[in-house]
Formats: structure tokens, C-alpha cells, sequence
């Protein structure tokens, strides 16, 4: 089962002030490596091609695919949408496509949080195209709260509140993809006026 977590866990971040960690580096570490384990066992004995959505997904793929005992290659594509994060305009259009072939192979598409759904859904179809064998998606958080249209994802990290999030990937306008936790980032360190 996922956990679902409520955002009042831990402290600030050391050097971040502003940012209450909502999930430790530990956590996520002990999660990670049963969604490996998770994945190595439903794939037995076959070979997986892990995609990751850039930039977000990057630092869960690397620490995901560290924890999958199966022959796995990499590849990665990546999105824009426009709008901003509170008003997704619904309009996804793809920025880099995947660079082999994925027909006949297993695929695990790899993204850092569900929110809205539109992105994973917009690349859950186009992927398809490609006929891949089998084609599993693995989200490090899910953000139900948000979603804006039916959403599935076969292993999921963790269930968190409304919150807008950074860190162990993830940005605001690019920063804090470093961060080894996942933080709050406040309103007011993102809304203006
Ligand atoms: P969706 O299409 O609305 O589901 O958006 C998914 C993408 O928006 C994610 O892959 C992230 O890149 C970004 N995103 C959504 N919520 C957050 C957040 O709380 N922090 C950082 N990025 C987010």
C-alpha cells in the first residue's frame, strides 16, 4: 500500500530555513528500494527499459534503478507544458523524444509527481503508439488533491498533500533539484501579491 503522508512530519531543512522537509532522505531511500524490489520481482527473469521524464525524474530514476535486480537500460524524454502550476493550460507538447526503440520491450515510465494527471496521461498514450511489450508507470508522489482527470500509476512512492514540493528532483523555476529531501516550498516563496 502507498503511504500516504500528512505534512507535518519533520523540521526544516538544515541549510533551508523556509523549507519543512515532508519527506526525509531516509524515507525516501526505505521506499525506493521496495519499489525496486517490487518491480524486480512483477519482471522476473526479463529486461526492462526505464524512461525518465527530464529533469525531474532524474535523481528517482538513478536511485530507483540502482534498487532493480534485472538487466535495465535508460532513456529519457521530456515535456513542456504551458501555464503555470496552478493553471495548467492542458496543453503538453513534446520537447525530446525517447531515442530507441521500445516496441516488443518492457517499459517503466519514471515520474517524479503526479499532480494534474495531464502530463502522464499525455505520455502514457504516446508511448503506446510505440507498442511496447508492457508499459508500467513508477511516480516517486502522487498528489491526488490535484488531479484533474482519471490518473493510474503501478508504483507509487508516496501519497502527499497539496503542497507544492522540491527537492530529490524537483524545481521551483529550476532551483532546489539538489535538495537531498522533499521540502514545502511556502506560498509566499512562490505567489506574488
Ligand atoms: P501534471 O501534468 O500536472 O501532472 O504535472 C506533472 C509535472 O508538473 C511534474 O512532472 C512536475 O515536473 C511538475 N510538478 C507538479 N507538481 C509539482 C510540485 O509540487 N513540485 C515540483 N514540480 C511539480
Amino acid at each position: 500500500m502507498t503511504p500516504a503522508i500528512a505534512n507535518t512530519m519533520h523540521g526544516t531543512h538544515a541549510h533551508r530555513p523556509n523549507l519543512k522537509v515532508l519527506l526525509s532522505r531516509e524515507q525516501i531511500a526505505r521506499r525506493v528500494a521496495e519499489l525496486g524490489a517490487q518491480i524486480t520481482q512483477d519482471f522476473q527473469g526479463q529486461s526492462l527499459i526505464l524512461v525518465g521524464v527530464l529533469k525531474g525524474a532524474c535523481i528517482f530514476l538513478s536511485e530507483l534503478a540502482r534498487q532493480i535486480e534485472l538487466d535495465s537500460t535508460f532513456d529519457f524524454i521530456s515535456i513542456s507544458s504551458y501555464g503555470n502550476r496552478s493553471e495548467h493550460s492542458g496543453e503538453v507538447r513534446l520537447a525530446k523524444d525517447i531515442d530507441q526503440s521500445i516496441e516488443g520491450k518492457n517499459v517503466i515510465l519514471v515520474e517524479d509527481i503526479l499532480d494534474t494527471g495531464l502530463t502522464l496521461n499525455y505520455l502514457k498514450e504516446l508511448l503506446l503508439t510505440h507498442q511496447p511489450a508492457a508499459l508500467k508507470v513508477a511516480a516517486l508522489l502522487n498528489k491526488p488533491a490535484r488531479h484533474i482527470q482519471p490518473v493510474h500509476a503501478d508504483y507509487i512512492g508516496f501519497e502527499i498533500p497539496n503542497e507544492f514540493v522540491v527537492g530529490y528532483g524537483m524545481d521551483y523555476a529550476e532551483h532546489y533539484r539538489n535538495l537531498p529531501d522533499v521540502c514545502i516550498l511556502p506560498p509566499e516563496m512562490y505567489q506574488s501579491g
